[in-house]
């Protein structure tokens, strides 16, 4: 099958001020030194890669303190050019929000919806080409799925996350292109295995361990499949479906808990 790249936006955070000082998630080990010019040539290999490509990004100016930011993926989620803010569920990160909100009214959009739930963005919601997948159990509140339904206008459907190293839909569950998916089932409840059985009968299913190198923080071009290059079990199936696996080695910021999709936020204009 032949696969066409299409040219995207993104918004990139560089780690300028990337530390793990606090923990979140199974991931983040405060006593686990991180090299932070490391952190950075990492994300400017991401950050170039895709320009490379043909993609743009744009650079959200990080804030000091909030170590996350680079994870800009959490800050909104942009479909048909109308952002919803996030609301993040954890105090340290509250503040991502608002500095994202000002980028995007900065940069000409119009149609923004302030949360009144908490959904932390393109964490938990990804954006297929008939659905909203919305992940929860961990950080976005269920409610989030009816208020980004609204406010989309998209059939939006909740997936209930059981495992806590996947904490976020993104860690779990990747889109490649129009429906097409690729996901690991044990990070989800059996009733949303199901629903994932049902609305993607010819998904790609990773295992354990290309799972447990965050493997499905993957972002999708049509074409090339960019991520971590630790989860080399999914190169041949993504070869064998006509996409370019482009492994990268974010292995700095696997310490805060993400990888190659957190890093990045789709701006679907
Ligand atoms: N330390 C961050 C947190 O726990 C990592 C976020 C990763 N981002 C993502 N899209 N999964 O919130």
């Amino acid at each position: 099958m032949r696969r066409d790249a299409t040219p995207r936006r993104y918004l990139m955070c560089p780690p300028a001020h990337f530390k793990v000082t606090y923990s979140i998630n199974p991931w983040m080990d405060p006593t686990k030194p991180v090299d932070l010019p490391l952190a950075l040539a990492q994300w400017e290999d991401l950050r170039d890669r895709y320009r490379s490509l043909g993609h743009t990004v744009e650079v959200l100016d990080p804030v000091p303190d909030l170590p996350d930011m680079v994870y800009a993926a959490n800050g909104a989620t942009v479909v048909d050019g109308r952002v919803l803010g996030a609301r993040f569920a954890h105090p340290e990160r509250a503040a991502e929000a608002e500095a994202h909100l000002a980028w995007f009214r900065a940069h000409g959009y119009t149609e923004i919806h302030e949360p009144a739930h908490i959904n932390e963005g393109e964490g938990d919601f990804a954006v297929t080409a008939s659905y909203v997948l919305s992940g929860r159990g961990f950080r976005s509140s269920p409610l989030s799925a009816d208020e980004a339904q609204e406010f989309f206008g998209r059939p939006v459907i909740g997936l209930d996350l059981v495992d806590p190293r996947y904490y976020h839909l993104d860690t779990a569950l990747s889109v490649l292109d129009g429906d097409e998916v690729m996901y690991f089932p044990e990070a989800f409840s059996p009733g949303s295995r199901a629903v994932l059985r049902r609305l993607f009968p010819d998904a790609l299913i990773a295992t354990e361990r290309d799972a447990a190198v965050l493997g499905l923080n993957a972002v999708s071009d049509g074409r090339h499949v960019f991520l971590p290059q630790a989860a080399t079990g999914l190169f041949e199936p993504l070869r064998e479906r006509g996409f370019e696996p482009v492994g990268m080695d974010l292995g700095e910021l696997l310490k805060g808990g993400g990888s190659v999709k957190c890093c990045t936020l789709e701006l679907r204009d």
